[in-house]
């Protein structure tokens, strides 16, 4: 059913929750009902995908229509003894989607646990945490076109999926509409605990069985990051900056302790921008309602009231010290609008 709501308050539709206002929100629970939304001649002149609101940042009314997939269906399109496939629609909360492929042991997914947001936001910015990315698990995307007024799916080398990135932040941005996805998950145990503490938390769960695996992200996470009930965040409000490996060079003979991680690109090296936060002195830094979180320096946060404006103003400082100390530039990971 197509649902319409105007001037609404978004505080409780985002992660932030900042307090802006949307002129309109669409929401939908058939994929088919996007041929109605969007007829010709009734086409919304300006519009923005609103799933979980988590990786989002409103920094004024917006001044257009939101079109909100409320689609939660699951169904397993083929299964034999070593895989399955399933569609998940986007609505669909990804860490239910995670619990749902546990429950089943099912692997691919579990490093994936309680990141924030809804599955048809996962092949956007490719979600990834402890050496696992969206990518690794998904088939396909069936997405409707707004610009080609139709359904279309692509395959997973289709989606060009990057660190972050994907064909939906690129040559698809503002004209598609995913609504549901594809997952292949395997029965084989394939546990990848390659990253950080996760090898260590799993065995002291008893062992690399999924549930435990599920249990060691879950406790990992809660530690580090903060719970958006309590205070609003977007997850990490950077990504990781990718630069010369030559810059990389003279940043590390500088700083010996500096995390670096290969790139996709050999000639690159990826960066920890929580670190460089860090190093920066703002850890826990506060101006007025918003602040850089005390225990993972690439989360910002709301204490309470702040507007988009405000959250928008302290990642800008944030940048400009980076900048000054290290020479780098550090890019929002969440949407500003
Ligand atoms: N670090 C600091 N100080 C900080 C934060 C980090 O010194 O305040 C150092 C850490 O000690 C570590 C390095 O920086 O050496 C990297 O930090 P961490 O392992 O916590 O991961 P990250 O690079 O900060 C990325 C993802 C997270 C994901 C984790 C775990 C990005 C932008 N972020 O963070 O994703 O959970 O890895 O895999 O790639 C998200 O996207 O919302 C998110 C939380």
């Amino acid at each position: 059913m197509i649902k319409k709501y105007f001037d609404h308050p978004l505080r409780d539709l985002n992660s932030f929750h900042v307090e802006e206002r949307a002129d309109c929100i669409i929401e939908f629970d058939r994929k088919q009902e996007l041929d109605e939304i969007f007829a010709e001649g009734n086409t919304p002149e300006k519009w923005y995908v609103l799933g979980g609101g988590n990786n989002i940042l409103f920094t004024q009314q917006y001044k257009g229509t939101l079109i909100h997939p409320a689609g939660r269906n699951i169904t397993v399109l083929t299964e034999d003894s070593e895989q399955l496939t399933v569609e998940v629609e986007s609505a669909v909360e990804w860490d239910d989607f995670v619990a749902w492929c546990v429950e089943r042991e099912l692997w691919g997914a579990e490093n994936l646990s309680l990141i924030p947001g809804n599955v048809g936001a996962s092949p956007v910015q490719n979600i990834g945490a402890y050496g696992a990315e969206a990518k690794d698990v998904i088939s396909k995307v069936h997405f409707y076109d707004v610009e080609q007024r139709g359904h279309r799916t692509l395959s997973n080398a289709e989606c060009h999926f990057a660190y972050r990135d994907s064909i939906f932040k690129r040559e698809l941005r503002g004209r598609a509409i995913i609504t549901s996805v594809e997952f292949r998950l395997s029965k084989q145990p394939n546990p990848n605990l390659g990253y950080g503490d996760l090898a260590r938390e799993t065995e002291a769960r008893g062992g690399a069985t999924l549930k435990n695996i599920r249990e060691a992200v879950c406790a990992i996470r809660r530690h580090k990051l903060p719970d958006t009930a309590v205070l609003g965040n977007a997850g990490s409000f950077f990504k990781n900056p990718i630069v010369d490996a030559a810059v990389a060079k003279t940043l590390i003979a500088k700083y010996e302790n500096m995390p670096h991680y290969p790139a996709a690109n050999p000639e690159k090296r990826k960066l920890a921008a929580g670190w460089l936060i860090d190093q920066a002195g703002l850890k826990g830094y506060r101006a007025g309602n918003v602040g850089v979180h005390d225990r993972q320096a690439l989360v910002l946060v709301n204490h309470g009231g702040a507007t988009g404006g405000e959250v928008m103003a302290l990642a800008r400082y944030v940048q400009e010290q980076v900048a000054q100390k290290f020479g780098v530039e550090i890019e929002a990971e969440v949407n500003v609008l």
